[in-house]
């Protein structure tokens, strides 16, 4: 594969004033400002977004036609929490097609006009009807994931903490995160429970924002190049799960990714994985190969996964504390990766980064995305 990231975009993730409309416009000048180049040069545009139950607007690639004051082949990716993710396949499928040679892909979400009640009914449209006749929400989900997960492999409530932990001190230095306060492992032990074992401090917040990213056929050797993808879905309903504390959708589409890269999880040196809840962390890092089912909490306890560890995952502070507007998610992992490979993350840059790592979740792991990065 020949494609290069040439430029990207990034809002402040948190409450913003903005709406999806200005959220989206203010991240794809950002994409457009950092390749040096016009809206007049991009030839196609994918609009990753999750909800219209957020802001009641769904017809986004619209809304964004007007913001720009362009017509222009515009479309909306729905994914639930993956849709930035298979929205950059797509937008690589169309590149490699011959069809187009600069396509935008832009992610956005703005949550924070909901009320958190409203907010997750809204976002558990995305699970199995089934199981929320049952009483699911995502929390609840995860949280019956960590439970499974806990009874397996041993790993308990201090190794999602600690994880908890990590992403609030790297969010420290990322001035587009939500969260700039660094946690300890016992406020998120005490913090108030959401759904057991899942507290407050296991959680990924509300949030408004967007991210872009410009990605052009061609590539180089000078920037940062996507070198492989890889897309999977398994059911909706969790109970179908052979393991509950698994995501094999996960582990399939790194197999996939590896492959069309040519390299294996070892050669990976920075990661950005999708923390939805702290528990999410631990079974991606199990699924993405960087150890066996059951020993992540090894890496964890060891500070492996810290910026100046072996396995550096979430520099950006993860979906934990950079925040989880959701549509915008899988493109703000690709922000940060570019930026990581380019050199460009001053105190939590990880040292001599050269190949990178995105894994973006839909849904309690029915759908994976995860590309890889070089430069
Ligand atoms: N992490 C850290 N702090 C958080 C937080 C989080 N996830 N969520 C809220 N806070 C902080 C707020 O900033 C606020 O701090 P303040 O008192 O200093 O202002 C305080 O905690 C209370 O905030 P509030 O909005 O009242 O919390 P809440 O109980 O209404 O909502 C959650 C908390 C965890 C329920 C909500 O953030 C949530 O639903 N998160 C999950 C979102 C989700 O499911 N995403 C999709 C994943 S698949």
């Amino acid at each position: 594969m020949e494609i290069g990231i040439t430029g990207v975009g990034h809002t402040q993730f948190g409450k913003s004033e903005k709406d999806v409309g200005d959220l989206m416009l203010e991240a794809t000048m950002g994409a457009l400002s950092d390749a040096n180049t016009k809206i007049g040069d991009v030839d196609a545009i994918y609009v990753a977004n999750f909800s219209s139950g957020f802001e009641s607007q769904c017809h986004l690639p619209a809304v964004l036609s007007a913001k720009l004051g362009v017509d222009k082949e515009i479309t909306r990716v729905e994914s639930a929490c993956a849709a930035g993710g298979v929205a950059l396949k797509q937008a690589a499928i169309a590149l490699e097609s011959g069809l187009y040679k600069n396509v935008l892909v832009v992610g956005v979400e703005k949550m924070t006009g909901s009320a958190v009640d409203d907010a997750t009914k809204i976002i558990a449209a995305a699970a199995s009807k089934q199981e929320m006749l049952h009483g699911a929400t995502f929390p609840s989900l995860y949280a019956l994931m960590a439970r499974a997960h806990f009874a397996k492999y041993g790993s308990n409530e201090e190794h999602l903490a600690k994880i908890a932990v990590k992403n609030h001190k790297n969010a420290l230095s990322n001035p587009l995160a939500q969260f700039r306060k660094e946690v300890t492992v016992e406020d998120v032990l005490n913090s108030k429970v959401v759904a057991s074992p899942i507290k407050l401090l296991d959680c990924s917040p509300i949030t408004d924002g967007a991210a872009a990213v410009l990605v052009s056929i061609g590539g180089g050797s000078s920037g940062v190049n996507l070198v492989g993808i890889g897309h999977d879905v398994d059911s909706i309903n969790i109970y179908e799960r052979k393991n509950i504390a698994s995501m094999p959708a996960v582990s399939k589409a790194a197999e996939k990714a590896f492959k069309m890269a040519g390299i294996n999880v070892g050669d990976v040196n920075v990661t950005e994985l999708h923390d939805c809840f702290t528990i999410a962390e631990l079974i991606e890092m199990e699924e993405l190969g960087f150890c066996k089912a059951g020993e992540g909490k090894n890496l964890i306890d060891e500070g492996r996964t810290e910026i100046k560890g072996d396995t550096p995952i979430n520099p950006s502070g993860g979906l934990k504390a950079k925040g989880h507007p959701i549509g915008a998610t899988g493109v703000s992992q690709v922000v940060e990766i570019v930026r990581q490979l380019r050199g460009e993350c001053g105190e939590r840059q990880v040292k001599d980064a050269q190949v990178g790592l995105c894994c973006n979740v839909g849904g309690s792991g029915a759908t994976a995305v995860v590309s890889i990065f070089s430069r």
